[in-house]
């Protein structure tokens, strides 16, 4: 057993130790929860639940790559709330911004197409967007990109983007079912065989193959979420703390001696 006790006063004493030097996260929509976004699958609060307005075959459609291509508004309708500039990271992604300020962030893997980590100013090189993000978009017919700006502008306005080049449909490069993750995901993937630290947060790791990078770590285990998910807290060195992502950070960034370092990295 690595932790001196399966609790937050464990982990922080782990890596108050320097045992922890190359931390890996794996964060899902809870860490943007206290953002203002809805994650995807908590009862009555997330998106697929309120998706039924939209009249869909089932939630996950709006993210399925051939419902999209003869059905586009209910996904750009959905966008709209969630699109990049309209929010401010959390204490989840400032704690992970101190992380690589103290040279201790291995990566971060995040499912995730808010951006909130680069807004918080994690390196692009230390984020691995294993969905992609709306930070680009294209032409699903001719691959022209299209400003993001102008994608917007289009949503706004309630209008489908379409392609100067071709006049075909535009979607973000976020990753929809029937598409591939990105090469960089797969190429960063590597890092589960060197971390010595792993945290899980906000996420039901239910969507593979990202659901599977948890597994595949050898280091001690932390899950920081409102429920118990995937197989961790099953092993002998995984420590589970349920309750507000936020709340655990805080209290781990205290028993750190950080808060003050947590506060300035958050103001900017
Ligand atoms: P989910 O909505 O499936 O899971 C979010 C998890 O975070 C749940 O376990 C919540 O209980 C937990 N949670 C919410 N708020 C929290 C808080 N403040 N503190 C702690 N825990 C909290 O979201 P993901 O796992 O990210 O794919 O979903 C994975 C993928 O499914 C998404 O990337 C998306 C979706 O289909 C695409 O868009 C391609
Ligand atoms: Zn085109």
């Amino acid at each position: 057993k690595r932790f001196s006790s399966l609790d937050l006063k464990g982990v922080a004493d782990y890596i108050a130790s320097g045992k922890a030097k190359r931390i890996i996260l794996f964060v899902g929509a809870g860490i943007s929860c206290n953002a203002g976004i809805p994650d995807f699958r908590s009862p009555e609060t997330g998106l697929y639940h309120n998706l039924q307005r939209l009249d869909l075959p089932c939630p996950e459609a709006v993210f399925e790559l051939e419902f999209f291509k003869t059905t586009p508004k209910p996904f750009y309708e959905l966008a709209k709330q969630f699109f990049p500039g309209k929010f401010e990271p959390t204490l989840t992604h400032w704690f992970i911004r101190l992380l690589f300020d103290k040279g201790l962030l291995l990566r971060c893997f995040t499912q995730n197409i808010d951006t909130l980590e680069r807004l918080a100013g994690i390196p692009e090189s230390k984020i691995a967007e294993a969905h992609g993000s709306f930070a680009t978009s294209r032409c699903l017919e001719c691959g022209k990109q299209m400003e993001t700006a102008r994608v917007q502008e289009c949503m706004q306005r309630d209008e489908v983007p379409a392609c100067d080049h071709c006049g075909g449909l535009v979607k973000p490069d976020i990753v929809f079912f029937g598409e591939g993750l990105p090469a960089a995901f797969f190429e960063r993937a590597t890092d589960v065989c060197r971390a010595d630290l792993a945290i899980v947060v906000g996420t039901s790791l239910q969507v593979q193959p990202f659901a599977s990078l948890p597994r595949r770590v050898q280091c001690p285990r932390v899950l920081l979420n409102h429920e118990r998910v995937g197989d961790m807290g099953t092993r002998a060195d995984d420590v589970v703390v349920l309750g507000d992502c936020d709340a655990s950070l805080r209290e781990l960034a205290a028993l750190l001696g950080w808060t003050a370092a947590l506060a300035a990295v958050a103001a900017g």
